[in-house]
């Protein structure tokens, strides 16, 4: 129940009674208020951090926390309803279609978009950092060639640690964890791109400081020693429009495990490769390549969209309709719509006629006027056809949720520096327990 009471507030010297909200629950014939939270966007939240001393131990049961927030931030802006997704209040579809990855990243992380003299220093602070040390090659040896290179990228992350001891202790030092977050942003497409190499048995290309971000990482995955990679900018700005729409998504589940793992004032490396672990889900960033496995799956068999739908429609039958639904969009997912909408330019630009495009989009029409898929509110995530355009890239399957990755970057750094800067606590939830009641051992003899 939500109820009114009087509050004294003071905003420039001026005195006036603000109507503030409070939440009253009732237990054992007791009230109980609690305080509201309001953000900037009018979000409303019921403050329980104090509700189990208050009620004497009760706590909120929430699985999946599909209505609890586990923080307030200031970083992205989501609003499921009407799909909007912004970074630090510019829109995806302004930063999408104007801006380059790196000028997002450095919103994303620091706040404000850079000026000339910032981004210059942040970019060539990037481009200098590209390398990794030599002896981490022969980590990459040991990997068999068909090791999938999220584990690759987990370890390979976490491993960066072991370089930097001194970035085991950086709590408080602002310059030794900005270096580390320059070193993570410019080290990860190198790691990736010779995960890639590894697979393939090739040798590694190493990073050029005449490329942008984008260029460097495609000349890595595909020169070889003895060519060059012939950069396209069809394909360099589709790769910059997909990283920076992958670039954060406020408190998702591998968010969320950079944020939890980072409160125990874990470093970033350590924090980033946990959140690297969570993303290979493929209910989660895991599901750009579930898509593609799907798509090409549906078209082995004839590419009979109904059929797949019913399977998917189907509860005795596993198969779900990969790339589709979203615990937060209950609506369009605005980035599946700029995605989709790059698909159909870049495959035509490049002379590419890619079947798996047209069953995507036959899927999707089939699902959007399908009651199950209307009444569920399931629509095509940001998954559903980033795939089409990795694949037009040359990216191979196993990869794409690598690059994902190299996209979500900035916004686990930046969420995790919010939450070493706010002193949030160690996150720690409760539990109800269910299990059995106090009993005594019995020998094994006696069992
Ligand atoms: C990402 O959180 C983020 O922000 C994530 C992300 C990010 O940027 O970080 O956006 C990236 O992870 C996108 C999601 C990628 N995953 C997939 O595409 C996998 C397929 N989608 C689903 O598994 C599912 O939709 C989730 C996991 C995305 C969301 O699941 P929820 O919110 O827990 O919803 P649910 O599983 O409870 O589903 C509700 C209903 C169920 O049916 P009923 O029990 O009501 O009968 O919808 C059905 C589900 O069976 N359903 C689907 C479906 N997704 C949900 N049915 C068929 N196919 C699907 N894809």
């Amino acid at each position: 129940m939500m109820s009114y009471i009087g509050a004294q507030k003071k905003i420039h010297n001026t005195e006036y009674i603000e109507m503030s909200e409070i939440a009253k629950i009732e237990l054992g014939g007791k009230t109980y208020e609690l305080p509201i939270i309001e953000g900037t966007e009018n979000e409303k939240g019921i403050d329980i951090s104090k509700l189990r001393g208050a009620t004497g131990g009760y706590i909120t049961i929430d699985p999946g926390f599909k209505n609890t927030g586990s923080t307030k931030s200031a970083i992205t802006y989501l609003d499921g309803e009407n799909g909007i997704l912004r970074y630090r209040g510019y829109s995806i579809e302004e930063l999408a279609e104007k801006a380059s990855f790196l000028e997002v990243a450095y919103l994303i992380i620091y706040g404000e978009l850079p000026n000339e003299e910032q981004f210059g220093a942040f970019a060539h602070s990037i481009t200098n950092h590209t390398l990794v040390h030599e002896d981490m090659k022969q980590f990459f040896e040991a990997y068999p060639a068909k090791a999938h290179p999220m584990g690759v990228l987990s370890s390979m992350v976490c491993s960066l640690s072991t370089f930097y001891p001194e970035s085991l202790n950086q709590d408080r030092d602002e310059e030794a964890i900005d270096l580390t977050i320059h070193r993570l942003i410019a080290k990860l497409p190198t790691l990736a791109a010779w995960s890639y190499k590894n697979s393939m048995r090739h040798p590694v290309v190493y990073p050029k400081n005449s490329l942008d971000y984008c260029e460097n990482f495609l000349s890595m995955m595909f020169a070889m020693p003895t060519s060059e990679y012939q950069i396209d900018q069809t394909i360099v700005s589709a790769l910059n429009k997909l990283l920076i729409l992958h670039a954060d998504h406020e408190q998702n589940c591998s968010t969320s495990t950079v944020r939890l793992v980072g409160s125990s004032h874990a470093n970033l490396y350590a924090s980033i490769s946990a959140g690297i672990s969570a993303l290979w889900g493929p209910l989660h960033g895991g599901a750009n390549q579930a898509v593609i496995e799907m798509l090409e799956q549906i078209n082995n068999d004839g590419g009979d969209v109904d059929k797949w739908v019913a399977k998917a429609k189907d509860k005795s039958d596993p198969f779900r309709l990969m790339g589709f639904g979203h615990r937060v969009y209950k609506n369009f997912d605005p980035r599946a719509t700029i995605i989709k909408v790059a698909c159909d330019r870049v495959l035509d630009q490049m002379g590419i006629d890619d079947p798996l495009l047209d069953i995507a989009k036959k899927l999707e029409k089939v699902a959007l006027e399908d009651e199950y898929f209307k009444s569920r509110n399931l629509y095509p995530n940001v998954d559903f056809y980033s795939g089409i355009i990795y694949k037009a890239i040359g990216i191979p399957t196993e990869m794409f949720t690598v690059m994902f990755s190299i996209g979500r970057l900035p916004g686990w750094i930046a969420q995790w520096k919010e939450m070493r800067a706010n002193n949030e606590p160690i996150g720690r939830p409760r539990q109800i327990y269910t299990g059995s009641n106090e009993r005594d051992y019995v020998s094994l003899e006696k069992r």
